[in-house]
């Protein structure tokens, strides 16, 4: 049973890998004794994490800015200068913007579309000889896509794009989910509610967690816990799905 949870030794890229939910997920997997990869475009956060995480096992950095397709493609070239293989890719960087309706621009809906979902999609496909090398029917590849509760509840913050971004992350999911099973690469999402982040930094902490029935934040062991199940082969036979991550927020609406 322990080698069923297991994801020592397993190459993993974790994009927005240098603060936030990203940090903690590489952590996680660090930790467990995987090589991780995690990128992003400041330097200097980026190679402070490394720096801390490298301490603790086998971590990487790689600077990426993943806002056009073209950062997108200089990202996987430079995996691929370090290794041909990937067990486990996660989705993770992404930006939000909040904008009472009838102000909402143009630019706040192609910049959170664009870094959401165009490059989730475009990172996923470009990086999949790479996925499809690592996979094998008695341990699949697994990519893991970053979604958010508000794909699936009303935001209160006017975040049009992203909730829309992150809604189709789940819908993208599924479809790729059914087109890669014949490759032995699972596909499945995460919809995290309130993790402490610079994302959720400007938000009323007390007010979030009076909307969160665990009364308390996301932690990196919930985080990275589950994202540990969906990279190792205790979830081998899961594909598609979403698992909302939030303390029971959905539960109680
Ligand atoms: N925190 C929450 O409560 C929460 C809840 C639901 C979902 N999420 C999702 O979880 C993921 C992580 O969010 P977070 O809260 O940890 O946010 P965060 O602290 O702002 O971290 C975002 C990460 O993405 C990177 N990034 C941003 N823009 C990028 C770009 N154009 N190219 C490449 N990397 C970029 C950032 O690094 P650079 O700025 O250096 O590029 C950083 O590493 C996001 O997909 C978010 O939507 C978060």
């Amino acid at each position: 049973m322990k080698s069923l949870f297991s994801v020592a030794g397993k190459t993993v890229l974790i994009t927005g890998g240098s603060r936030g939910i990203g940090a903690m997920l590489a952590e996680g997997f660090v930790r467990s004794g995987a090589t991780v990869f995690i990128s992003a475009r400041k330097v200097g956060e980026l190679e402070d994490c490394c720096a801390r995480l490298a301490k603790l096992g086998d971590c990487r950095s790689l600077i990426a800015d993943l806002s056009t397709t073209a950062g997108v493609q200089a990202l996987v070239d430079a995996v691929a200068q370090h290794t041909d293989t990937l067990d486990v890719l996660i989705n993770n960087a992404g930006a939000s913007w909040g904008a009472p309706l009838d102000q909402f621009p143009e630019s706040g809906w192609d910049k959170v579309m664009n870094l959401n979902l165009k490059s989730l999609f475009f990172l996923s496909q470009q990086l999949l000889p790479l996925l499809r090398r690592a996979a094998r029917p008695e341990a699949y590849a697994s990519i893991i896509n970053i979604s958010s509760v508000y794909a699936l509840m009303h935001s209160p913050l006017n975040t049009y794009s992203y909730s829309a971004s992150k809604a189709a992350v789940i819908a993208l999911t599924r479809q790729l989910a059914a087109d890669l099973q014949a490759d032995h690469i699972k596909v499945n999402a995460i919809a995290p509610g309130y993790f402490p982040s610079a994302m959720t930094a400007p938000l009323d902490e007390q007010a979030m967690v009076a909307e969160i029935p665990a009364g308390r934040m996301g932690r990196l062991e919930d985080i990275a816990g589950t994202a540990i199940y969906l990279a190792s082969t205790a979830s081998d036979y899961m594909t598609g799905r979403t698992l909302a991550l939030d303390g029971g927020i959905l539960a109680s609406r």
